[in-house]
């Protein structure tokens, strides 16, 4: 069962947010906390049906939210979704970059266009949001962008996405300096360790890295899509202010021990 939210309902009432990836695991859990706590919801993705059940998910907790089609590899879908968000809702104030691609494969077996594919999603992606999403966050919005904790040493069979968020978490802190400076928007990161029920974890690392994790970690217990989310409300609300170019790690202190596997 879901825990209560420590957060009063209305912290984001009348913000809108975008959200890349959110018709499913850590970005639609993201959607559906921005969504409880005030704000209208817009969701990207590539499958329409995943979308559409996300969406029906999303509005059955009454949360305003509508579902566009889009891959942030493509300049023109990135566009469009932001145009089609602010068309519906009137402007854009929270843009979380959640969408991301990954499969674990030995380095000697990646071909380029493998490597490449994770770079374009996960890092170009989110750039590509970001400067799509910029004339309208201008009046004070937040950008928010899913990371990682791979890259903090090595990681198995994953130099692509290691490299890729890598590159996110340098976009999150340029962005921070020249648009915190310039627009007053902030820019952060959310790096997640292990999280249940997520692609991520329950499809991509085998049961014994499962476990060995949840061992190294300070709480021992693997993260919920919840905490995710409260990592998200926090940065996306008034709480988080004065946080700007950081990437809060929430992987209950994982990081700390070893990230080995
Ligand atoms: C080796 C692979 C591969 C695999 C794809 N490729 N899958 N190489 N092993 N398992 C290679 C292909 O051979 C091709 O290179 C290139 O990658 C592009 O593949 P496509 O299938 O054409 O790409 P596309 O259809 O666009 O799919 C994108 C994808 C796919 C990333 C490859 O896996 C995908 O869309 N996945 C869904 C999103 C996802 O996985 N989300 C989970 C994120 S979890 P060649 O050279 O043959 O042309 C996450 C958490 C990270 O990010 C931290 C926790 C571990």
């Amino acid at each position: 069962m879901e825990s209560p939210s420590p957060f009063k309902g209305d912290i984001l009432k009348g913000k809108v947010g975008l959200l890349t990836g959110g018709g499913s695991g850590i970005g639609y859990e993201i959607a559906a906390q921005l969504g409880k706590h005030g704000a209208s919801i817009a969701i990207m993705g590539r499958r329409k049906h995943v979308l559409h059940s996300a969406v029906s998910a999303l509005q059955s907790l009454g949360v305003h939210a509508i579902g566009v089609e889009g891959d942030v590899r493509n300049k023109e879908d990135c566009a469009r979704v932001i145009e089609t968000t602010v068309k519906q809702f009137g402007k854009l104030d929270i843009l979380v970059n959640a969408a991301a691609g990954n499969f674990l494969v030995p380095s000697e077996d990646l071909s380029p266009n493998g490597f490449r594919t994770v770079i374009d999603i996960d890092a170009v992606g989110t750039f590509t949001m970001c400067q799509a999403a910029l004339e309208h966050l201008k009046k004070g919005g937040v950008i928010i962008n899913i990371s990682a904790t791979l890259h903090y040493t090595a990681t198995w069979y994953q130099i692509h996405v290691s490299a890729a968020k890598a590159a996110v978490d340098s976009i999150t802190r340029s962005l921070a300096l020249e648009w915190g400076t310039d627009y007053g928007i902030r820019v952060n990161g959310i790096a997640p360790g292990p999280i249940d029920d997520t692609t991520g974890t329950s499809k991509l690392l085998p049961e014994k890295v499962l476990l060995k994790r949840k061992q190294e970690s300070a709480l021992y217990r693997m993260g919920k899509k919840w905490d995710i989310a409260m990592a998200a409300l926090y940065l996306a609300s008034d709480a988080g202010s004065y946080v700007n170019g950081t990437t809060l790690v929430v992987d209950g202190g994982i990081w700390l021990s070893s990230p080995r596997h």
